[in-house]
């Protein structure tokens, strides 16, 4: 019965990470995936959570017992308060609902299918360009999903003009999906006077913000700097939606731990959206796991652990800030044609290069760098060692 079916292409992501696998090549660099190795080139496991996991191994009244549908009940509090500030009126007032969900993505499939049951307007704006993955998780969760002008090909930079005309043409009450630091691909950011913008914008016209944080500490080092556009649209009474993903920030990845966040204006409403949340989550998985989760509160809650965090997070940040000086100085010493200094004024994770899908598959097929075909390289997966390797492969690339 399933004979007509065609084979699926790979994700455009993690397909690059099958196709490197599948490279004997001993120079072989895998710069696709977003996901941090350290100078060897390896993953990284924080010692931190090390430390949390060691603590919850010696704790011999843990029980492996179904989390509630909403998940870690103090997972939830402490992911609230790291994102939106210990201080936020919000949680004060105790307007926010939160549910432990699995990571960035599954954060933001039961905000979008909480939407497109409970929202007035069942359309989303995304950044174009955006992560590969969003509009499939928001067409599926049942929103119809549009664009609006993010990036400048020109300036290899913001589009800002662009973007205030898309939102402001946006119908009012629309859903708008914000990266809230590091955007991804481009990790091209507005600076704070421009979310202000944005903020009085959207607010002015009633559209939804739905805020996806997957980089929080990982763009600037700090976690309160990299939180702030979410804070100022928190701050000003209104109601937004945050999907949180520890995949990046704690080295999390395979855990699946992160958190949807829906901000309402009242405590009573927020009781209510959380129930309705329960009945989005039971028939699409029931409850989130344990073990993620819990390493995250262990951390969270304990002020020694969360400093010892905040250290290991800065020291990823920092590597990958050199790691973009190291790779614009390899390209100026060899003289290689083009502004490259994108390169360092871009943040996060990923460095857009501006290199086309032809170009990115030469450099695979002769130099066996792999990164997705729009030219988006993770700096996190970069070494002083392999930044030469590199280098030649761009200088190659664009003198040829
Ligand atoms: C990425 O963009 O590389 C990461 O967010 C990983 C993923 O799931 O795509």
């Amino acid at each position: 019965v399933f004979a007509h079916l065609v084979q699926a292409p790979e994700d455009p992501i993690l397909g690059v990470t099958v196709a490197y696998n599948k490279d004997p090549s001993p120079v072989k660099l895998n710069l696709g995936v977003g996901a941090y190795r350290t100078e060897e080139g390896k993953p990284l496991v924080l010692n931190v959570v090390r430390k949390a996991e060691q603590q919850l191994i010696n704790d011999r009244t843990r029980i492996k017992e179904y989390l509630p549908i909403v998940g870690l009940v103090e997972f939830n509090k402490l992911s609230a308060k790291l994102i939106l500030g210990a201080d936020s009126p919000a949680i004060r007032e105790n307007r926010i609902t939160t549910v432990e969900c699995l990571s960035g993505t599954g954060s933001l499939r039961v905000g979008g299918e909480f939407l497109a049951k409970h929202y007035h307007q069942k359309t989303i704006y995304i950044t174009q360009p955006t992560w590969g993955n969003h509009p499939k998780i928001f067409t599926l969760a049942g929103l119809t999903v549009k664009t609006y002008r993010y990036y400048d090909p020109a300036t290899r930079g913001l589009n800002f003009k662009g973007l205030l005309e898309d939102l402001g043409a946006a119908p009012a009450g629309s859903i708008v999906l914000l990266h809230a630091c590091a955007h991804n691909p481009t990790g091209v950011d507005p600076t704070i006077q421009q979310w202000e913008q944005i903020r009085q914008l959207m607010r002015s016209k009633g559209l939804m913000p739905f805020f996806d944080s997957a980089y929080q500490g990982f763009a600037s080092g700090s976690l309160d700097t990299d939180a702030k556009p979410i804070r100022m649209f928190v701050a000003d009474g209104g109601e937004c939606l945050v999907a949180q993903s520890y995949a990046k920030n704690m080295g999390l990845y395979g855990e699946r731990v992160g958190a949807l966040s829906i901000v309402c204006k009242s405590a009573d409403v927020a009781g209510r959206v959380e129930s309705q949340l329960k009945l989005v989550i039971r028939p699409m998985y029931s409850s989130p796991p344990i073990h993620g989760a819990s390493i995250v509160a262990v951390i969270l809650r304990d002020k020694n652990l969360f400093n010892e965090w905040t250290l290991e997070l800065k020291a990823m940040a920092d590597r990958i800030i050199s790691m973009r000086k190291q790779l614009f100085e390899a390209l100026r010493t060899r003289g290689t044609p083009g502004d490259w200094s994108h390169i360092i004024k871009q943040i996060g994770m990923f460095t857009f290069t501006g290199l086309n899908p032809a170009q990115v598959s030469f450099m695979t097929k002769e130099y066996h760098i792999y990164m997705t075909s729009d030219g988006r390289i993770s700096m996190a997966g970069l070494s002083s060692k392999t930044v030469p390797h590199l280098a030649d492969a761009i200088h190659a690339v664009v003198t040829k």
